[in-house]
């Protein structure tokens, strides 16, 4: 009797796997060449004036949303590092200061790169702000998110391996007519690695072509292999160089001893940031931290979260496959244990969607090598579509494995819209003859406080063992 039930069940699974099987997009478009935008384009215009700030970007300045790090980029002369800042335009009647670094690489000077915490800001206010002296001072504004609510509503968006082609500069503005409040960006900025000597020139021209999105609204930063930047050949030998002097990230405010990982709350979302190219094994700090950090998740006040990283640990790609099975093996056991909603990565240049699929029973002793369907397990976006100089990642492994649920080699990039604690809606938007097409749509529910609404429903209706089989599968779609 047990038996036939075990039987029956496992015929019900395979036809349920095959109804809700993944689909190949064979749709492929990448309208424009894989080659960077010329130096002299007015996508990468320098301002106007003596010294004028350029390169204008902030992120979350602290744990909570109530700070903004504030960075831009002088090149005659140092100036000056303050910022002037109020809640009513052409009033500035408060003022931060921060500092000024510099760095070389090979033969290549960057400017004077200037980063101010402005912190003590009010939850959901606008502020104006003014960098620069006399007649080349600039002007922007920010909104600051709503205070940490778990019902707060709040829309990021998703990039990743931008660079810096017509492909990239579709991308950025297809996000900026998203309504997009924040970016989380999975990596692989500039590729000025690609260039020689990894000319810092194109850094600053990357930062440029990002500066009508972030110096308006935070991009949340983690570092992929192409912010390595590790050539021993030129006597540059520390990682990250121009990466870190850059782009400043609030790490300290998580007790992160490395500002290439951290976390930050905002809205209803705790995001934590990894990075795939820092030691991460046990006992090593990234390993500390984030088995720390992830006890301080309060899902009753940030019910959705969130993690970022580089290297996909699910994807079906020919490119860059496997990569990140070893922070798969490392990190997979706590993601299930402490159910994170959704994993974004980049890398691939492709879009890739998981069901909730999980890989913990497997060690090197064990036969279980497949990942099975698992309702704790986070969804594995790649959005690593962003538009550089690569170009596609046109090869998936075929068949499609079980676990992918939806995937299409074209650039674009993906929105993530919290409603309330229980409903997230989720899009990826791709880059068709430069128009912006939603393609990939899905509903989030929680899964904190989706699946205790669940259990206690599964209860009270006394639902059979193979009905919540079927409850299970459902769970795959969200
Ligand atoms: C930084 O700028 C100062 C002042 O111009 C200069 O003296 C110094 O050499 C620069 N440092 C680096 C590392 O470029
Ligand atoms: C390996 O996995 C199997 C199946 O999950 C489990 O029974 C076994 O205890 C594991 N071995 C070790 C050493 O953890
Ligand atoms: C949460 O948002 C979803 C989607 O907009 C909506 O259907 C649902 O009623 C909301 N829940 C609550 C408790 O407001
Ligand atoms: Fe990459």
């Amino acid at each position: 009797m047990g038996q036939q039930r075990l039987l029956l069940i496992l015929i019900l699974c395979y036809f349920v796997q095959i109804a809700l099987g993944g689909e190949t997009s064979s749709f492929m478009r990448s309208q424009w060449p894989s080659t960077d935008i010329p130096l002299d384009n007015e996508a990468f215009v320098v301002p106007d004036g003596h010294n004028a700030p350029q390169q204008v970007h902030i992120t979350q300045g602290d744990y909570d949303g109530k700070a903004v790090i504030i960075s831009w980029v002088t090149t005659a002369e140092p100036g000056n590092n303050e910022v002037l800042y109020g809640t009513e335009k052409n009033i500035y009647n408060l003022k931060a200061q921060g500092d000024v670094r510099n760095y070389t690489f090979f033969n290549y000077k960057s400017g004077y790169i200037h980063h101010c915490l402005v912190s003590d800001l009010e939850y959901n206010t606008k502020y104006y702000y003014k960098i620069g002296q006399s007649d080349s001072a600039r002007e922007f504004w920010f909104q600051t998110p709503p205070e940490i609510d778990p019902d707060a509503s709040y829309k990021f968006g998703i990039i990743g391996d931008l660079g810096q082609t017509y492909n990239s500069l579709s991308t950025l503005q297809h996000y900026m007519q998203s309504g997009g409040q924040t970016v989380l960006f999975v990596g692989d900025l500039s590729y000025a690695d690609k260039y020689a000597h990894n000319d810092g020139i194109r850094w600053d021209t990357w930062s440029r072509l990002v500066e009508p999105s972030v110096a308006y609204q935070p991009w949340i930063w983690s570092a992929g292999n192409h912010e390595i930047e590790y050539r021993p050949d030129l006597g540059e030998v520390s990682t990250f160089k121009p990466y870190l002097h850059r782009h400043a990230t609030p790490y300290m405010a998580s007790k992160s001893s490395s500002p290439l990982w951290y976390a930050v709350r905002r809205a209803s979302a705790h995001i934590i940031v990894l990075s795939s190219y820092s030691p991460f094994v046990k006992y090593t700090p990234q390993w500390i931290w984030l088995k720390n950090e992830l006890k301080k998740v309060d899902r009753e006040k940030t019910p959705w979260l969130i993690v970022l990283m580089h290297a996909p640990m699910y994807n079906s790609n020919d490119a860059h496959y496997m990569e990140g099975e070893s922070m798969r093996a490392a990190f997979e056991h706590w993601f299930v244990k402490y159910k994170v909603d959704i994993i974004f990565a980049g890398h691939v240049h492709a879009y890739e969607r998981s069901y909730r699929i999980s890989n913990i029973n497997y060690n090197i002793t064990s036969g279980n090598r497949y990942p099975v369907p698992d309702k704790s397990a986070p969804v594995y976006v790649t959005v690593g579509d962003g538009g550089n100089q690569e170009g596609l990642a046109s090869r998936f492994l075929d068949p499609q494995p079980e676990y992918s649920a939806f995937r299409e080699a074209s650039y674009g990039h993906s929105t993530l819209e919290l409603k309330n604690r229980t409903h997230a809606f989720y899009q990826w938007n791709r880059n068709d003859d430069g128009k912006h097409v939603p393609t990939d749509f899905v509903v989030f529910q929680n899964q904190y406080w989706g699946s205790n609404t669940r259990r206690r429903r599964l209860k009270k209706n006394h639902h059979s063992w193979s009905q919540s089989l079927f409850a299970s599968f459902e769970d795959m779609l969200v």
